[in-house]
């Protein structure tokens, strides 16, 4: 075994780095992510962090709009711990270091925090709590901070996860049967530098990778957002759940070199408008809070849009606003824009729907833990009941935030129950017989292939026909995969074309599930939300291979 650690942790975004900085106080930490510690969907953040902190706001008031935008699939008890819990999160932030922005004070005594709140689509109140528009920079840098100058934290960068070790009774080589019994003990990580596979033994594993977005073509996401928590987890035989629920986010910068860089909701919660071509705006004829409609609202329309018009784009506006004002609430956006030659304070932005957030994942309980014993799911990777069918703005991090703070205070009493001596030695990665591959070209086809289907077949609006057609498609390429991955020596490009096929193969197994419309999932055979049959997740388990 090359490393043995109290607690190993997958991920370094803001629910990887919270969960380190607590469960450090208690034993060993090793800290594994594929690229840099700061390459996170965390760090791309820039609306902010949904919490209750207004007068006239209240906790009520978040959690029934936490309810309604996720449109009858949202678990309520979670809602209320993570909305009740938000304040407390946001104060541990600031004390740590963390500055977010905030409003003159009246009065000289003034003790509260008097943060600058934001507004965000679905939201009755502003309560978005943010440091101009790049708040997961701001807090990926004191939490990174943090956890850099923490002796009991090892950090291995440029290490990626290939697959979940776990131990039953009928102990196998890179188990792929669970039950009840079983548990994780650790992951076989590939060190990209030295192509090694090293074998990570722990008590207690928790997986924090983040989202999937590069499952589609088109993705306001990093590269790194390849859903290998989520797949890894699946293999492993943990229960995955709602992954049906793919958030679009309505604007991203229309732009050949752009990337669809994300132009933040924030700006449509300070004045800006959505319009068309000819410059007239549109959201009063889709919902009655027009530009501050649930995201699942303004993506469609914005697809309704564009494919009556057959233009390439919409418009974001936020010209009329006062440009000092424009340049000091969004000074990364606006220098960004410029790059790309586009002036926010004087032009409408083109801009585009692309895939920003999984509302499903792995299924948790309510401290973040699996169903595969010793094994924790933070952040995006997990499934916790908050999101429902569609996550309301700026609720990530806070969700983030909460469930690595309690999974850290859950794993700390679980540890103890646990009897080390108890844990077999796990073989090492067995790579004999396999040579390196001299075939990258396939696995860019595939890559390609993959998240062309599914922008095609399983994007805003999806059919029957066109769910069927990408289950077929994705089928042969899983086919080739599998057989490249046990033929070939592991890379990572090949651990990550493995998992963002797995994760296109669950979406479109929960998407083909599920025969209504309702949040982000919508089929034109069945446009209608049907709760009598429907109200429910979508729930999916590796099937037994005994
Ligand atoms: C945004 O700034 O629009 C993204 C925030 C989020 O996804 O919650």
């Amino acid at each position: 075994m090359d490393v043995k650690t109290d607690f190993l942790i997958i991920g370094s975004g803001v629910a990887g780095l919270t969960f380190a900085l607590k469960v450090a106080e208690l034993g060993s930490v090793a800290l594994v992510t594929k690229k840099g510690l700061w390459d996170s969907n965390t760090t791309q953040a820039q609306g902010g962090i949904a919490s209750v902190f207004d007068q006239l706001d209240s906790f009520d008031l978040h959690i029934r709009d936490t309810l309604a935008a996720g449109d009858g699939l949202c678990n309520r008890d979670v809602a209320e711990m993570v909305v009740k819990n938000g304040p407390a999160r946001i104060r541990d932030l600031i004390n740590l270091g963390v500055q977010f922005n905030i409003k003159k004070k009246t009065q000289p005594n003034d003790k509260s925090l008097n943060l600058d709140l934001g507004r965000e689509g679905g939201h009755s109140h502003k309560r978005i709590v943010h440091a101009q528009d790049m708040t997961g920079m701001e807090i990926a840098k004191v939490l990174v901070d943090h956890v850099n100058n923490h002796d009991r934290i090892a950090v291995f960068e440029d290490h990626i996860a290939i697959d979940l070790i776990t131990i039953s009774k009928r102990m196998k080589r890179r188990l792929i049967t669970t039950t009840h019994e079983d548990y994780c003990c650790g992951a076989y990580v590939l060190d990209r530098n030295t192509n090694q596979v090293k074998t990570f033994c722990a008590q207690i594993t928790l997986l924090a990778t983040g989202g999937a977005g590069k499952v589609y073509l088109y993705t306001s996401n990093p590269d790194i957002a390849t859903g290998d928590g989520i797949s890894m987890a699946y293999r492993a035989g943990a229960t995955v759940a709602n992954l049906e629920f793919v958030q679009f986010h309505p604007t991203c910068l229309y732009h050949a070199d752009a990337k669809n860089f994300l132009i933040s909701e924030a700006l449509r919660g300070e004045g800006g408008v959505l319009i068309d071509s000819a410059g007239n705006p549109f959201m009063h004829q889709y919902d009655p809070q027009k530009d501050l409609a649930c995201r699942d609202i303004v993506a469609r329309a914005i697809d309704t849009e564009l494919k009556k018009s057959g233009d390439d784009s919409v418009f974001l506006d936020i010209s009329h606003k006062d440009s000092e004002f424009v340049k000091t609430r969004f000074p990364n956006l606006y220098e960004k824009c410029l790059t790309f030659g586009f002036d926010m304070t004087a032009e409408p932005l083109p801009v585009v729907p692309a895939a920003h957030y999984m509302c499903g994942g792995v299924a948790t309980d309510m401290f973040g833990r699996t169903d595969l014993n010793r094994l924790y799911v933070t952040g995006e990777t997990a499934c916790t009941g908050l999101h429902g069918a569609n996550r309301l703005a700026s609720n990530s991090l806070i969700e983030a935030l909460v469930y690595a703070n309690k999974a850290a205070v859950q794993a700390a009493k679980d540890i103890q129950t646990i009897d080390e001596s108890s844990i077999p030695d796990p073989p090492p990665w067995d790579d004999v017989g396999t040579t390196d591959s001299d075939e990258h070209i396939m696995v860019a086809h595939n890559w390609d292939e993959i998240r062309r289907c599914m922008w095609n077949y399983v994007g805003i609006v999806r059919s029957d026909k066109r769910l069927e057609r990408a289950k077929r498609r994705i089928e042969i390429i899983q086919k080739e995969i599998h057989q490249y991955y046990w033929d070939f020596r592991v890379s990572s490009d090949l651990v990550e074309l493995r998992n963002i096929a797995t994760v296109a193969e669950l979406i479109i197994k929960c998407a083909r599930h599920r025969k209504e419309s309702r949040g982000l999932h919508y089929n034109i055979a069945y446009p209608n939300r049907d709760d009598q049959r429907w109200q429910k997740d979508t729930i999916i388990r590796r099937p037994f291979v005994g």
